[in-house]
């Protein structure tokens, strides 16, 4: 089976200036500010899982299209990776947020689920999971002005996010339909990673407010309600979308959202390194993690 991607899929190495960040960076709202922090924590492991499920199947994969997708997919993720670890380690850093035990957590959960589940099913519930990330994606780009007035650079880089998850969201799905493809295992799969999801993100969120003493902020609480109901309605809005993942014969790009990247791709160009500081950056890593390495 051929890719059935519709847009070229780019690797940008950002750097987001992750100082001056604000205990409740969205809209001074406790609840949904660690909503989302409960996100953020989730994606540097969440996301090294997704390149080591795909990976695994890598060499399977003999159409040359698709090949250099899965490249283009691994080095956004990547990315993803880095500066979600920067802005988390901002939350430490800044305000003391207790992160260290939920990254534990995380690490921990991924080695038991590499342990526990076979690579196919490992690869079906990144398709999963990578849909449940693009169509997040396509509401934060629909919906722009909910995030509008959160400071720019956060907002920026969620969006820099939401425009690569677009870019790549039918890799993993493409991969495991070229090496797989069982239905029951992919809907299964999207089931469980659903409930996953949801338990370690709302677990997340409910720690971090209980570390702030703010679990009774009622006022909080029903803008964390409207936010997820109506406005945007990260819940209520995503339902359609989410269901058409069951349906025999779904595929992401059916779902054509081209439109709502294509003017972002430019404004992205401002953040994006240079490639001589790219490849300092980058060299810098290899360094910091065989440091880390030789110091384990
Ligand atoms: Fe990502
Ligand atoms: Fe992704």
């Amino acid at each position: 089976m051929a890719s059935k991607t519709l847009i070229p899929i780019r690797v940008r190495r950002m750097d987001y200036d992750m100082s001056g960040l604000r205990r409740y960076w969205y809209k001074d709202n406790p609840w949904i500010t660690h909503f989302l922090n409960a996100l953020s924590t989730t994606f540097p492991d969440g996301e090294r899982f997704f390149i080591h499920s795909v990976r695994n199947f890598e060499k399977q994969i003999t159409d040359p299209e698709l090949q250099a997708q899965i490249r283009a997919f691994i080095g956004q993720e990547a990315n993803h990776g880095k500066e979600h670890e920067a802005f988390n380690q901002a939350l430490i850093d800044q305000h003391g947020l207790p992160l260290e035990s939920k990254l534990k957590f995380m690490k921990g959960a991924l080695a038991w689920a590499k342990k526990q589940w076979s690579p196919r099913q490992q690869l079906a519930m990144t398709a999963g999971f990578e849909h449940f990330t693009a169509i997040l994606a396509n509401l934060l780009l629909e919906r722009k002005d909910a995030i509008a007035d959160i400071p720019g650079v956060y907002s920026d880089m969620f969006l820099w996010h939401a425009v690569e998850e677009t870019e790549h969201k039918a890799v993993a799905f493409d991969v495991y339909q070229e090496v797989d493809g069982d239905y029951w295992l992919r809907v299964r799969s999207m089931a469980m990673a659903t409930f996953f999801f949801m338990l370690v993100t709302l677990r997340m969120q409910h720690s971090l407010l209980k570390h702030d003493g703010k679990l009774g902020d009622w006022r909080s609480a029903l803008g964390f309600a409207k936010f997820m109901l109506f406005k945007p309605g990260m819940l209520t809005r995503i339902i359609p979308q989410y269901l058409d993942y069951y349906r025999p014969g779904f595929h992401p790009w059916q779902h054509d959202n081209r439109h709502l990247i294509n003017e972002l791709i430019e404004t992205l160009r401002s953040h994006e390194l240079r490639p001589a500081e790219a490849a300092q950056a980058t060299q810098a890593g290899v360094m910091a993690a065989s440091g880390a390495v030789a110091a384990a």
